[in-house]
């Protein structure tokens, strides 16, 4: 089955990055979101992010504008029935996925293959409330999107063999990511290793050992990570994060998911990272590191 059409649901880190992902390849793609606004902000923000990169002469001006011809806005679920792929990409909300699925199941679960991108909720579960669970399956992308070669797919349990095959074949055929297929679990793999080493960081950091620069550079260097533990929370959000360890812990009960204080206390104040302008770092407009927003170390 080609994909001919895909609807990205939720314009933000990630369904911002997915939907450019796939206009690339040549697909058109409609971003929707809850309004006009969101989806405007959505848009530019799209090409903001293509604008640093021609800058840094990772991108050309045609390639961007060939890109942004694809993809339309929308702010109505209806139109997903011209799509024949709907992937998802809206906070880490068990309920508010589920609204979501049983009005797609409702929509056009007869001819699109339906995806979710959670990084920590059961597919089987978002999927319960469907009557074509078959055509429900995950796919766990990771930011930047258009740069990290991997993809997770997650079969659900009611997952049908057919659906996984075109998701398969898609990523690699068409997306050029290398696919890692899991079991459905809490977390999969990426989430559930990354974020036991995130929340540490910040612990480090919150009993005043480091700089959050210093604890950055220290695991960039120590261990050739491209981006240090604090910069890339910032960079998935905090919020995001902060849900991830929480459903985690509901699933697993283990105290190492255990939300650190400092994030959540930066939640509360909505400093969410990047997305925000604050988060462990302070950015600029174009999303560059200009200081650190918090430090506990006074030496
Ligand atoms: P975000 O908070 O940046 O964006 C969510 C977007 O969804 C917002 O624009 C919001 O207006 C929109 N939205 C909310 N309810 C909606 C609805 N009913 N219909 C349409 N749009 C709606 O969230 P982010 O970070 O993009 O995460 C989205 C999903 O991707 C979550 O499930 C998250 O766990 C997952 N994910 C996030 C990663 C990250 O690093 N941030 C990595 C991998 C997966």
């Amino acid at each position: 089955m080609p994909i001919h059409k895909v609807m990205v649901i939720g314009g933000g880190v990630m369904g911002r990055g997915i939907s450019r992902l796939i206009a690339a390849t040549g697909i058109g793609v409609l971003l929707m979101d809850l309004n006009q606004q969101i989806v405007k902000q959505s848009l530019e923000s799209i090409e903001e992010e293509m604008d640093a990169e021609i800058k840094k002469w990772g991108l050309t001006k045609s390639e961007k504008k060939a890109i942004l011809s694809r993809i339309k806005g929308a702010t109505d679920l209806e139109q997903a029935c011209d799509c024949n792929m709907l992937i998802e990409a809206i906070p880490e909300d068990l309920a508010l996925k589920q609204e979501l699925f049983k009005k797609l199941d409702k929509l056009c679960a007869e001819k699109a293959i339906m995806v979710t991108n959670t990084s920590t909720l059961s597919v089987t579960e978002i999927a319960s409330v469907a009557t074509h669970p078959e055509k429900i399956i995950g796919m766990h992308f990771l930011p930047p999107v258009t740069k990290v070669p991997v993809v997770e797919i997650v079969r659900g349990l009611k997952t049908a063999k057919n659906t996984f095959e075109i998701i398969k074949k898609f990523a690699e055929e068409q997306l050029n990511k290398t696919v890692v297929s899991v079991y459905e679990y809490p977390g999969y793999v990426t989430t559930r290793v990354i974020v036991p080493l995130l929340n540490e960081a910040m612990y480090v950091l919150m009993e005043g050992i480091a700089s959050a620069e210093d604890i950055d550079t220290a695991m960039k260097l120590g261990y050739g990570f491209n981006v240090g533990p604090l910069a890339l929370a910032d960079m998935m959000g905090l919020d995001e994060v902060m849900s991830w360890m929480e459903n985690l812990l509901k699933e697993l009960s283990e105290h190492k998911y255990n939300p650190c204080p400092l994030l959540r206390k930066l939640v509360r104040a909505g400093h969410l990272g990047k997305k925000t302008g604050q988060g462990f770092f302070k950015y600029d407009e174009d999303g560059n590191k200009i200081e650190e927003a918090i430090s506990f170390v006074k030496w």
